[in-house]
């Protein structure tokens, strides 16, 4: 029988991407969203995608009662959490709200899986948890230091991570924690991408908007870093390959569920729980000046650009160490990142046809 999974945020960037590949990898979704930062059209773009469409409830996470209606209609296998604000600057704005949607509403999603036995999940972290400086400029690993972080958005990644450890070793929960680089590209079709509201705050959705003349420049902050060409260097992992690493997550979560029901034969009371967190990156950095010169190529134009002073927080060199994820999980990226521009720039094109 097929296993079916919840997937939180499942209209959102990463999330919807996750759906098609687990639908494509043969598991029955299910995807809540309470669209804040997406809109229903992801949904009829995936169904064109893997030619049917998902169950899908419009909830917030906060609406606990609602979630539990959701549990008692269907038998889910697990959880892959995605659902949550994202935008850094407005995290530090409005820290309640940060506090509230992405704490309070997986407080709520926690409690409903618990109270209907559900205990398998797939968590969105960040690499923004780490507790990084500037004297860092090794790829980051899972026992990196972690916690004092900087803005609001990275707290509830960070304070997440902790309420699953509780799960895991009081109710034996089974949690795969995955620590996000920068994702950045498309869907192969064009029709899934990131879109976000208003100005965005992340590299590629703004170059993209200037490549097609909706902004007039990207500013780049700061060029006097001690990096390659001065400019920032990060780990820009494709939102394909990133799905993928969550596909050989859950493999790891099902043939631990086996273990974990051989060992209980033999130790009837033991905690058969775990945690594991996997970061999810490339491996390599590139700088905001070579990410331009990529794009440039893509769209076949020169985007203009100024450099600006430094943008307040940021680091000079952020990039991981994903050893431990090709390694236990058999994952690693295949995907480079002029493919990813490219599958951005089919996405970009397509909005400004729409517009
Ligand atoms: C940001 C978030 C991080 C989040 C990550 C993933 C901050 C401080 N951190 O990280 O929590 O997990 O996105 O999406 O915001 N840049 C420009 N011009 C721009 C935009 C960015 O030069 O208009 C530069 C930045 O200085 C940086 C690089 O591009 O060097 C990447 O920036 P961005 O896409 O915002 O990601 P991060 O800062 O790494």
């Amino acid at each position: 029988m097929k296993k079916t999974i919840l997937i939180t945020g499942g209209l959102g960037y990463i999330g919807s991407h996750a759906v098609i590949e687990f639908v494509k990898s043969g598991y029955e979704v299910v995807i809540i969203d309470n669209l804040s930062n997406t809109n229903i059209g992801v949904l009829d773009n995936i169904a064109k995608i893997i030619n049917y469409k998902p169950k899908f409830y419009e909830i917030n996470l906060i609406n606990k009662t609602g979630l539990k209606n959701i549990f008692s209609n269907h038998n889910f296998d697990g959880v892959i959490h995605f659902a949550g604000l994202k935008a850094v600057g407005e995290s530090c704005k409005n820290i309640g709200l940060y506090h509230n949607n992405n704490i309070v509403g997986t407080i709520n999603l926690f409690e409903t899986m618990e109270k209907y036995g559900v205990r398998n999940i797939i968590f969105s972290s960040s690499a923004t948890v780490y507790k990084v400086n500037s004297e860092i400029n090794t790829g980051l690993k899972e026992t990196n230091l972690t916690g004092d972080t900087s803005n609001p958005y990275g707290t509830t990644k960070f304070v997440i991570e902790q309420l699953l450890k509780d799960y895991k070793n009081h109710k034996s929960w089974k949690v795969i924690n995955l620590r996000y680089f920068n994702p950045i590209g498309a869907h192969t079709s064009g029709l899934l991408g990131e879109n976000p509201n208003g100005i965005p705050n992340n590299l590629l959705p703004y170059i993209m908007k200037v490549a097609t003349g909706e902004l007039s420049e990207i500013g780049v902050f700061g060029n006097d870093y001690d990096t390659v060409d001065g400019t920032g260097v990060r780990d820009y992992i494709d939102v394909i390959d990133l799905v993928r690493g969550h596909l050989k997550a859950w493999e790891l979560v099902e043939n631990q569920n086996t273990k974990g029901k051989m060992e209980k034969k033999k130790v009837e009371s033991k905690n058969n729980g775990f945690f594991e967190t996997f970061n999810l990156g490339v491996g390599k950095g590139v700088s905001v000046l070579e990410m331009i010169n990529i794009a440039n190529k893509v769209v076949g134009k020169d985007i203009p650009y100024t450099i600006k002073s430094r943008r307040s927080g940021d680091l000079a060199i952020v990039y991981s160490d994903s050893s431990k994820a090709n390694k236990i999980l058999g994952w690693k990226t295949k995907i480079s990142t002029m493919e990813s521009i490219e599958n951005s720039w089919k996405f970009y094109k397509k909005l400004k046809i729409k517009d």
